[in-house]
């Protein structure tokens, strides 16, 4: 089964799956904690619900969501030799989330296990950097998991923010294929529009310049659809889903709207998770799994967030 200096460059995907912390957070909740509205929530965001842990963290999401995915894949789970967990929100700052899912589902000590921060790019980061990791492994599976509990980095007095974001995991089983896959990514340097503090610094909570990520995160996911297009020879017409970050449904309106016709390829949930970060496109992708509409079809994923960064991958599944 070995993969040592393959020549592979797509990904096959062998399984998908999800977890959500057992509490919501509607915004009528929301209505009761800042000066806001569901009205306005759901006209400028497209959110109408998102989850928020309670008993749940970072780790426990990730492992439940990796659990799901090797249970449905029916794999040998010793023969994963990548796990990488996209977080931006991790419960310790070491050991790292990849380490704690390693423990709790008992898999092999000889695995290439560690976190990856490109905020909510960072999932589709992370299929590309165990993708790559992959070619040069003695096992054959890739485990990669986009896992958030952004409301520790959220203020509930500020209602810029709070609104937005969502706990969630989620989690892709892959080996490589034969299959077409193209990539692209992108980073600013810019610190001002999306900003956290770290370790010991006042700033603990999420800083936003809404209207500027705005502008931003449209005209990146625009850049993308055509850098990827151009790519693959491709046109929009030949890809069945279109998954982009899942960050205001506004921002997703204003790129398919470019595409007269095509609107209902891009996939749409944030009314029902809020923005869950790196955890968004794979949960994206375990909803059309469980619907068999993911494995054989041509995905256009594309993400954004904070650095300011953005990517994008387009493949056959
Ligand atoms: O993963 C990346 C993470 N971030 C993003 O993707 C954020 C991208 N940006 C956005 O999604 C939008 O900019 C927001 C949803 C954050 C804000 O929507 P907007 O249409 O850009 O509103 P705005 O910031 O221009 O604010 C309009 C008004 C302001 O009042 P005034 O100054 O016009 O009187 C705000 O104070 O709406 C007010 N406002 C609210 N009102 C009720 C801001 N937040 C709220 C709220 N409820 N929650």
């Amino acid at each position: 089964m070995g993969c040592m200096m393959n020549k592979q460059k797509g990904i096959r995907i062998l399984a998908v799956g999800r977890a959500l912390p057992g509490k919501s957070l509607s915004n009528r909740d929301l209505e009761k904690m800042v000066d806001t509205s569901d009205d306005w929530i759901y006209e400028r965001t497209g959110i109408r619900n998102r989850y928020r842990c309670s008993i749940e963290d970072v780790n426990t999401l990730a492992a439940a969501a990796a659990k799901e995915a090797i249970e449905k894949s029916g794999i040998d789970p010793g023969e994963i030799g990548v796990l990488i967990v996209a977080t931006s929100s991790g419960k310790y700052v070491f050991p790292s989330a990849a380490a704690m899912v390693q423990k709790e589902l008992g898999l092999s000590e000889r695995i290439l296990c560690f976190d990856l921060s490109a905020a909510c790019s960072g999932f589709l980061y992370a299929i590309n950097a165990a993708r790559g990791l992959l070619r040069d492994s003695k096992k054959p599976y890739a485990l990669v998991i986009g896992s958030e509990q952004l409301s520790r980095l959220v203020d509930y007095t500020d209602r810029n923010t709070c609104i937005l974001f969502g706990d969630g995991a989620g989690a892709v089983l892959f080996r490589l294929s034969e299959k077409e896959f193209y990539h692209v990514s992108f980073t600013e340097g810019n610190k001002e529009a999306l900003y956290i503090g770290g370790i010991g610094s006042d700033i603990r909570y999420l800083q936003m310049n809404g209207r500027e990520v705005f502008r931003f995160a449209v005209k990146a996911m625009e850049r993308v659809i055509e850098e990827l297009l151009m790519q693959s020879g491709k046109r929009l017409e030949e890809i069945d889903h279109v998954i982009c970050h899942q960050a205001n449904a506004r921002i997703i309106q204003s790129v398919s709207r470019k595409h007269p016709g095509l609107e209902p390829r891009f996939y749409m949930n944030i009314e029902r998770y809020g923005n869950t970060s790196a955890a968004s496109i794979p949960i994206v992708l375990s909803e059309l799994e469980e619907v068999g509409r993911l494995q054989g079809t041509t995905c256009l994923m594309t993400g954004f967030g904070a650095g300011l960064s953005y990517g994008g991958i387009l493949a056959e599944l």
